[in-house]
């Protein structure tokens, strides 16, 4: 494919992008910025930063559990205000977990740990279900590979090896 044609697939694409989001059925509100981030963009780290979590909890390493723990806070936060389609009671069901996982954190208490990202987990279902959403479930990841590039450990221990 020549130059030209790929700057004409590129268009064309991008364009089909743009629509994308304006037909969006969560259209993000009027007092946003422009450059107001995607609901999935937002969703899609909260994902992240849960798995995230959920891998430097059960490494017992709670200053990057508390880290992940602010920024997935942080999003849920960023889509409750870019998006007031999302109704403000399903975020603020979310309050309660999360208090519950910042106190396992602080306590460094490996089995409420567990117990609150399930009910945190369970929180970001309901709001998934409620709207139209419940093809998108989220579990607590069992076993498995973390993401392969970072090193869940606290650095001390890390450093002993
Ligand atoms: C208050 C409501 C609400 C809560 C709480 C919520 N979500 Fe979502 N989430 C949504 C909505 C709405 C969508 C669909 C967005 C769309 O289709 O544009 C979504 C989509 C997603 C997606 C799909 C993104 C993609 O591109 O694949 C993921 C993953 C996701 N959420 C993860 C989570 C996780 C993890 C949590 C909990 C830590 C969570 N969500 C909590 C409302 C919520």
């Amino acid at each position: 494919m020549t130059l030209k044609n790929w700057c004409v697939v590129l268009a064309i694409s991008a364009s089909a992008v743009t629509s994308a989001i304006a037909q969006s059925s969560f259209p993000p509100s009027p007092n946003a910025k422009q450059d107001a981030p995607r609901l999935v963009e937002v969703m899609s780290m909260a994902q992240l930063q849960h798995l995230k979590l959920w891998y430097a909890g059960k490494a017992k390493n709670w200053d990057l559990a508390a880290y992940e723990l602010r920024q997935l806070t942080n999003s849920l936060a960023e889509a409750a205000i870019f998006y007031p389609a999302i109704p403000v009671s399903n975020v603020t069901t979310m309050k309660e977990p999360l208090l519950s996982v910042a106190d396992a954190v602080a306590a460094g208490d490996d089995r409420k740990f567990a117990a609150s990202m399930r009910m945190l987990t369970e929180g970001c279902n309901a709001c998934h279900s409620s709207m139209g959403r419940g093809f998108i479930a989220i579990g607590v990841p069992t076993g498995g590979q973390p993401p392969a590039n970072q090193i869940f450990s606290p650095s001390g221990d890390s450093r002993k090896k």
